[in-house]
C-alpha cells in the first residue's frame, strides 16, 4: 500500500527470471505507486535490466507476478503491455538510425491509445524536446548521443504511458548532455506519469526519485526514500565513493 492508502499502480512480487539455467532476478519485489518515480541501483550484472524487461513483457517471467492498475499483466507480450499503458525505454538508445526523427516517433505511437492522442503527445514531446522539433526531418543515425537518448525517450513518450521506465539514460553522455538528461527527467516527472530509472549515476539519481531499491544479485538488498539511501552507509560506500 502507498502512503496514500491506495494499492500501487504497479506491483512486482517474487519476480524470477534465469537465461538458460543462469539466475538472472532472484525473487524481486517492488511497487511504484500513481505519480511516483523509482530507481533500481546495483553493479553491472545485478539484473536491473532483466528485471525491466520482464515487467515490460520483453522476457517473460519464469515465477512471481505482475499486477498494473490491480490486472496481472505476468507473460502477456510487450505490445499488450504497452497497449496497457508500461513502456520501456531499453538500454542503449535503441533508435532506428535511417528513419527520420519524426518516423521514429511515429514508431514509438503503434499503441491504439497512442493513436488517439498522436497530435497532443506529438505537442507534448516537442515542448520537453525542442531540439527534436528542429530536428524533425533528421536521420535518427546521425545525431549525436545526447539526442538520440532524447529521441528514445520521446518516441517512448508517443505511447502515452501511465509508468515510463527508463533503462540507463544517462549512459555514455558527456557530463553536460547527463545533466540535461536528468533535467529532462525531471519535466517529465511533473507529468502524470510514473517513472522506474535504472541507473549509474547513483547520488544525481538519487536526488530525483521518491524511491530506490538496491539490487544484488538479482535480489533487493536494500531499499527506501531516496533521501534515506543518500544518507546509507552501505549505498555510500558502494556507489558514491564516500
Ligand atoms: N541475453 C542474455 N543472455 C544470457 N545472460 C544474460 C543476458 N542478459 C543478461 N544476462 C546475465 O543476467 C545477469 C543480469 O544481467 P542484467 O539484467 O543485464 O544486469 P544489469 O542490468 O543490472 O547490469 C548477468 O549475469 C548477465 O550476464
Ligand atoms: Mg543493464
Amino acid at each position: 500500500m502507498s502512503v496514500a492508502g491506495k494499492a500501487p499502480l504497479l506491483s512486482v512480487e517474487d519476480l524470477g527470471f534465469a537465461y538458460n539455467g543462469a539466475i538472472a532476478v532472484d525473487g524481486i519485489s517492488l511497487s511504484v505507486g500513481e505519480g511516483e518515480a523509482i530507481a533500481l541501483l546495483g553493479a553491472n550484472g545485478a539484473g536491473k535490466s532483466t528485471s525491466v524487461k520482464v515487467i515490460a513483457g520483453a522476457e517473460k517471467a519464469q515465477r512471481g507476478s505482475v499486477v498494473f492498475d490491480g490486472r496481472g499483466i505476468g507473460g502477456r507480450g510487450a505490445h499488450e503491455i504497452v497497449e496497457a499503458g508500461i513502456t520501456l525505454v531499453p538500454e542503449g538508445r535503441l533508435v532506428f538510425p535511417r528513419l527520420t526523427v519524426m518516423e521514429n516517433l511515429e514508431m514509438g505511437a503503434y499503441a491504439a491509445r497512442a493513436k488517439k492522442s498522436f497530435a497532443g503527445n506529438l505537442e507534448r514531446v516537442f515542448s520537453i524536446f525542442p531540439r527534436l522539433a528542429e530536428r524533425r526531418e533528421q536521420q535518427a543515425g546521425l545525431m549525436s548521443g545526447g539526442e538520440q537518448q532524447m529521441l528514445a525517450i520521446g518516441r517512448g513518450l508517443m505511447s502515452a504511458p501511465r509508468l515510463l521506465i527508463l533503462d540507463e539514460p544517462s549512459l555514455g553522455l558527456q557530463p553536460s548532455m547527463v545533466e540535461h538528461i536528468f533535467e529532462l527527467i525531471q519535466t517529465i516527472r511533473a507529468l502524470d506519469i510514473s517513472l522506474i530509472m535504472v541507473e549509474q549515476n547513483v547520488h544525481r539519481t538519487l536526488e530525483i526519485v521518491d524511491r530506490a531499491y538496491v539490487l544484488e544479485k538479482g535480489r533487493v538488498t536494500i531499499e527506501g526514500s531516496g533521501r534515506d539511501l543518500a544518507q546509507n552507509d552501505q549505498v555510500r560506500r558502494s556507489f558514491l565513493g564516500l
